[in-house]
C-alpha cells in the first residue's frame, strides 16, 4: 500500500481532509429544471466522496451569472435544497465538499440571460468564438461594461451565494477567479479597459477579486474560503500582457486573509504550454497551495513530498475514476474518460464508470 504524503490528512482553514487529493471543479451540464441539482448529481458526487476534498462544478451565484445550459446555481431555494441532498450524501460517506462560486461575465449569451439581456463584463469587449446555448452554438456578443455603481451588488451576490452554500451544508466555497470568467475578465489587461478604480493599474484590476474575497470571508469566515486562479490560461479568449506580474500580485494580495487554500490551474489548457514560475505565486501567497492541470500520480506525489504543492486537484481522472484515491493507493489501473460524454447527457459517462471490484 502506497504511504506517500499525498495520502496524509491535512487541515485546510477550518476543515480537516482525509487526504491531499481533490476532485477539481468540472462542468458537466446535467443540472435539472431551474438549474437545480438532481438525484443523478447526488449519486455522481457521492461516488467520489473518498476524495480529500470535492470542489463542485462551477455554480452560478445569480441568474445573470449563467453561461451554459444545465449548469447548477446556488441562488434559488430549490437549488439550495438540491445541493443539500448532495452534501448530505457526501458527508455520510465521510467526504468534504466546497462549492465553486461562478459568474461567467461575458462568456454567456442573451438567450441564457434574464430578459434576454446582454451579458456583462469589465469592459465591452467581445470574446472571439462561439458560445453554447440551448439552441446550439452561437457567436459571442459584445457584453455590456458594468457601471461602477453596479459592482457592489455583484460583490454582495457572491457573499449571499457563499451563505447559501453554507446553508446547503457545504464545508466551504471556492471563488472561481479563473478560466476567463467574470473575475478573470477584471484581472487581465486584455479584457479590462476600465477607467474607474476597477481598471487601469494592476492594483485596480485586482480590486474586484479583493472585494469579492473580503465579502465572502465576511459572510462565512476565511477558513472556509479558497480561491482559484489560472495565470496563463488563454481559454475564453483571455489576454494579459504580463501574467506573471498580475498573478504574483494576486498571490500577495490574497496572503493577508488566511484563506483555506489557493488553487492554481498551471499552464494553458488551450495550448498545453507553460512558461510561468508558479513558485513565485505560491511563495507570495504563503498559505496552502493546491496545484491542478495535467497531474498524474507520480508528479503529484513528488510535488507534495517536496513541498511544491500542499494538495493536488485532478479533473479528467476524477471523471472516469470515482474511486481515484483507492486506485492511487493500490496502484490499480485507471479508467479512461470519454470526452463525448463530458458535457450534458445522462448517466452514461457520468455515474457508470466502474469502481474497483
Ligand atoms: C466549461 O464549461 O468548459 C468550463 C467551465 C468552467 C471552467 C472551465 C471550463 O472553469
Amino acid at each position: 500500500m502506497n504511504k506517500k504524503a499525498i495520502f496524509n490528512e491535512i487541515k485546510i482553514g477550518s476543515v480537516r481532509l482525509s487526504n491531499r487529493i481533490a476532485m477539481a471543479p468540472l462542468t458537466r451540464n446535467r443540472a435539472g429544471e431551474g438549474n437545480v441539482p438532481t438525484s443523478l448529481n447526488v449519486e455522481y458526487y457521492e461516488q467520489r466522496a473518498t476524495a480529500g476534498l470535492i470542489i463542485t462544478e462551477a455554480t452560478q451565484i445569480s441568474p445573470q451569472g449563467v453561461g451554459y445550459p444545465a449548469t447548477p446555481g446556488i441562488h434559488s431555494p430549490e437549488q439550495i435544497e438540491g445541493w443539500r441532498r448532495v452534501t448530505d450524501a457526501v458527508h455520510k460517506k465521510g467526504g468534504r465538499m466546497f462549492l465553486q462560486l461562478w459568474h461567467v461575465g461575458r462568456i454567456s449569451h442573451p438567450s441564457l440571460q434574464p430578459d434576454g439581456a446582454l451579458p456583462v463584463s469589465a469592459s465591452a469587449i467581445k470574446p472571439d468564438g462561439e458560445t453554447v446555448t440551448y439552441e446550439g452554438p452561437k457567436p459571442f456578443v459584445t457584453p455590456r461594461a458594468l457601471e461602477t455603481e453596479e459592482i457592489p451588488l455583484i460583490v454582495k451576490q457572491y457573499a449571499v451565494a457563499a451563505k447559501n452554500a453554507i446553508g446547503a451544508g457545504f464545508d466551504g466555497v471556492e471563488i472561481h477567479a479563473a478560466n476567463g470568467y467574470l473575475i478573470d475578465q477584471f484581472l487581465r489587461d486584455g479584457t479590462n479597459k476600465r477607467t474607474d478604480h476597477y481598471g487601469g493599474s494592476l492594483v485596480n484590476r485586482l480590486r474586484f477579486l479583493q472585494e469579492v474575497t473580503e465579502a465572502v470571508i465576511e459572510a462565512i469566515g476565511a477558513g472556509r474560503v479558497g480561491v482559484r486562479l489560472s495565470p496563463e490560461n488563454t481559454f475564453n479568449d483571455i489576454k494579459d500582457r504580463a501574467p506573471q506580474e498580475t498573478f504574483n500580485a494576486a498571490g500577495k494580495i490574497l496572503e493577508e486573509y488566511g484563506l483555506a487554500y489557493l488553487h492554481v490551474v498551471e499552464g494553458d489548457f488551450v495550448t498545453g504550454k507553460t512558461t510561468l514560475d508558479y513558485k513565485q505565486i505560491k511563495e507570495n501567497f504563503g498559505g496552502l497551495y493546491m496545484a491542478n492541470a495535467g497531474y498524474m500520480l507520480e508528479r503529484a506525489e513528488k510535488n507534495v513530498e517536496n513541498g511544491t504543492a500542499d494538495l493536488v486537484a485532478f479533473g479528467s481522472l476524477y471523471i472516469a475514476n470515482p474511486d481515484l484515491v483507492e486506485r492511487f493507493k493500490t496502484g490499480a489501473p485507471l479508467n479512461s474518460p470519454d470526452q463525448e460524454t463530458y458535457y450534458g447527457g445522462d448517466k452514461k459517462g457520468y455515474t457508470d464508470y466502474p469502481f474497483l471490484p
